[in-house]
């Protein structure tokens, strides 16, 4: 069953599950998991620069259009701005340079990745002299223009507080369409999500089943009391019980799994609803944590952001 869509402001289609690949192990891997998903009816795919997938997911893309298995048109695919390509004149040759990876004249959605600059070549995470003062107005500009050469259907951003995404959307000349934040049923963003839903930028959840193998990796999310008692009710899995939670408060999702029996798994949580009072429970009875408070871009020194609550507007 193909997944459900999410419309963004520009009218573009975004499937509500994305395939993520924020996880680079061979080549050859990604490439038949790509495959994979693409046959079972994943059609949005969701990669980055610093992923170091652009070009195993290009090639498989390739692949599926010479055999026909899907268009372009009928594929969502996101990539990211690496946050040492922010200085405005960086990001014409790094979108190319994706572009060119990911062997598509466009990408349907554009993300700057997160809310710091970095020296060029600069790693996650970064040290403390590798954080550069932060533009966000003159990045965001430079991807506007983007957006208007078509080069990104859609533009937004990720790990954007809602006071930083205020601030955006006070100058922006064309809105974020999207923010791609961690989001799950232990981290669930309420506030964010309302300050989104108002101002129609589509909320896409990173890390949805806790980002097992991530350094900010945790069971909690797929061993949660209340998601366990679901899934027992509903005849499901956990992941389908997050990743149907997710579709039905409005939040798409990026999952990355390269076993074929989980991308299934992972697709195929659409065939139920949960209940209202299944919603009201995990909202009013999880208890709250952010998995990736990412202390490492804060410093005294260096950085834009002194603490976590700085970095996250005290969303955290
Ligand atoms: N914008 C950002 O800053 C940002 C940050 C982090 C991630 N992301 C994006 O979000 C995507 C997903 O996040 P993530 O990779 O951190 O975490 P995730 O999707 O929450 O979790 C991935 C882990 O869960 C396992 N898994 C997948 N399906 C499962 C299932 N049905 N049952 C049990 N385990 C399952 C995977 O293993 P197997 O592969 O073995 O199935 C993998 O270990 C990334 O790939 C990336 O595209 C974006």
């Amino acid at each position: 069953m193909e997944a459900p869509f999410f419309q963004l402001r520009t009218g573009a289609r975004a499937p509500a599950v994305g395939f993520g690949s924020g996880t680079f192990t061979s080549a050859e891997e990604i490439k038949g998991a790509v495959l994979s998903a693409i046959k079972l009816g994943y059609r949005h795919f969701d990669t980055a620069t610093a992923y170091g997938t652009e070009t195993a997911i290009g090639e498989a893309l390739a692949i599926a259009f010479d055999a026909g298995l899907v268009t372009r048109e009928e594929v969502f695919l996101t990539t990211k701005l690496r946050s040492d390509d922010h200085a405005p004149q960086d990001v014409l040759p790094a979108l190319k340079k994706s572009l060119s990876a990911l062997r598509v004249d466009f990408v349907d959605l554009f993300l700057m990745h997160a809310p710091i600059k970095l020296t060029k070549g600069a790693r996650f995470p970064p040290k403390e002299h590798e954080i550069l003062p932060l533009d966000i107005p003159g990045t965001w500009k430079a991807m506007e223009d983007r957006f208007d050469e078509g080069l990104a259907k859609a533009i937004g951003v990720s790990n954007f507080s809602s006071k930083k995404l205020g601030d955006l959307l006070e100058y922006a000349r064309i809105p974020p369409a999207a923010n791609q934040v961690e989001l799950h049923p232990i981290w669930q963003q309420k506030k964010l999500r309302d300050f989104c839903r108002a101002h129609d930028v589509q909320v896409f959840a990173w890390s949805p089943l806790g980002g097992l193998g991530k350094v900010w990796g945790s069971k909690s999310v797929l061993e949660d009391p209340v998601v366990l008692e679901l899934a027992a009710k509903h005849h499901k899995s956990p992941a389908q019980i997050v990743l149907r939670w997710l579709t039905q408060i409005g939040v798409g999702a990026v999952v990355k799994s390269y076993n074929p029996q989980r991308l299934r798994e992972n697709i195929q949580s659409f065939d139920f609803d949960l209940l209202p009072e299944d919603l009201e429970t995990i909202e009013s009875t999880v208890p709250q944590r952010r998995l990736a408070a990412w202390e490492w871009l804060c410093n005294s020194t260096t950085s834009p952001y002194k603490t976590v609550q700085e970095l996250w507007d005290d969303e955290i």
